[in-house]
């Protein structure tokens, strides 16, 4: 496996954890988010679109890729776990009176909670840190929220947001916890389940059963401890291997793994803006760390050769969509690819699941 530019010294581009498929935990209350998601405006499970030609190259029985590219009118999938904790949010709240919806993003975060403020006749107030494509930081402020633009990392924008959200008529939005700060985090991910949800009934519509590997890009790991909590806390989906992608300059979940110790690394550039982060989830690092069964550092000229292979398929994927095309090739191909596909269980006849999580309207693909 090539080693792509930027990874922590001494970090490898590959983890797997045997016995992750039989860890378990208890379930998300998916029947409740599902029915909040299909009340809201333009709700539709967006399209599962079967890929022949990446099953024959990955040496694999059957590729679906899950497109997030048109969700809920936006081009990512994160304003799944956005809009449920901003009804969770208000729900608490007494009606009279105007919230200030506070969140630091690097994208699509931010114009989801922006947007799910407007719909709610909240007020957004969205901190972005340097290194966000000019168009992302528009389209946030489209949506009518005050935009902060910083200079500093993720993590800076992240401490920006928590002082603005800290008066009386704010709340914070932030799709990373850490001690203290658990209920909204917890609640964005509840809010991802819709996904794997969808994923379940049109995988069994297509016919598709039994061992599937499931990819995924990572930036905190979040939408990974989603993805954790779907297939770990039930029984009866056949075997389920869960593998995260991630930007090699920006591999912090791959990092904590590795060490065993949850951690911060330092990030450098990536074309994948939605996970340029350094410090996983707090709350979803148990959940990584048991239940995931492996992690790939991918280059950024692979997630946009992915992605471009992708729109070659009708799939309009952006860098982080396509990082789970190219976190799949690195795993399943190459040298010592014989080892790692028993690590992770794929056989010829297995179903690979890869979530495109954005489309390239959320973030267009950039070679560097
Ligand atoms: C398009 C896209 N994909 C994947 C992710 C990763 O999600 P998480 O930060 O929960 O790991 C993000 C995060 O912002 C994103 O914007």
């Amino acid at each position: 496996m090539i080693t792509p530019p930027g990874l922590a010294p001494g970090c490898p581009p590959w983890y797997a954890r045997p016995g992750a498929r039989a860890w378990t935990c208890a379930p998300a209350p998916v029947a409740r988010v599902r029915a909040f998601h299909a009340g809201l405006p333009g709700y539709a499970p967006t399209p599962l679109v079967e890929v022949p030609a990446v099953a024959a190259e990955l040496g694999v029985g059957r590729v679906f890729v899950k497109d997030e590219s048109a969700r809920l009118g936006l081009p990512a999938f994160k304003v799944l776990g956005a809009s449920w904790a901003v009804h969770q949010l208000l729900s608490r709240r007494p009606a009279d009176g105007e919230l200030t919806l506070v969140t630091a993003t690097d994208g699509n975060h931010g114009r989801a909670v922006a947007r799910m403020a407007r719909l709610f006749g909240q007020r957004a107030h969205v901190f972005v840190p340097g290194g966000v494509h000019p168009a992302a930081v528009a389209a946030i402020a489209a949506e009518g929220a005050q935009v902060t633009q910083i200079t500093g990392n993720y993590d800076d924008a992240v401490e920006a947001a928590v002082k603005a959200a800290s008066g009386p008529e704010a709340e914070l939005v932030q799709d990373a916890g850490w001690p203290g700060y658990e209920q909204v985090p917890g609640w964005i991910v509840e809010g991802y389940s819709t996904l794997f949800a969808e994923v379940d009934a049109q995988l069994a519509e297509a016919g598709a059963a039994g061992q599937t590997l499931v990819v995924m890009p990572a930036g905190v790991g979040s939408l990974a401890q989603a993805a954790v909590i779907h297939y770990r806390s039930r029984r009866d989906r056949g075997v389920t291997a869960l593998m995260t992608a991630e930007p090699g300059t920006a591999a912090c979940v791959l990092a904590s793994l590795v060490r065993g110790e949850f951690g911060t690394i330092s990030t450098g550039e990536t074309i994948m803006a939605g996970l340029n982060t350094g410090t996983p989830s707090l709350l979803a690092w148990p959940y990584l760390r048991d239940g995931l069964d492996a992690a790939v550092a991918v280059a950024d000229a692979d997630a946009a050769t992915a992605a471009r292979d992708l729109a070659g398929s009708g799939i309009p994927a952006g860098p982080c969509g396509g990082a789970s095309l190219a976190g799949a090739r690195a795993a399943l191909t190459g040298e010592g690819a014989e080892e790692r596909r028993a690590a992770l269980g794929v056989g010829p006849g297995t179903t690979v699941l890869l979530l495109s999580t954005e489309g390239s309207a959320a973030n267009p693909v950039r070679t560097s």
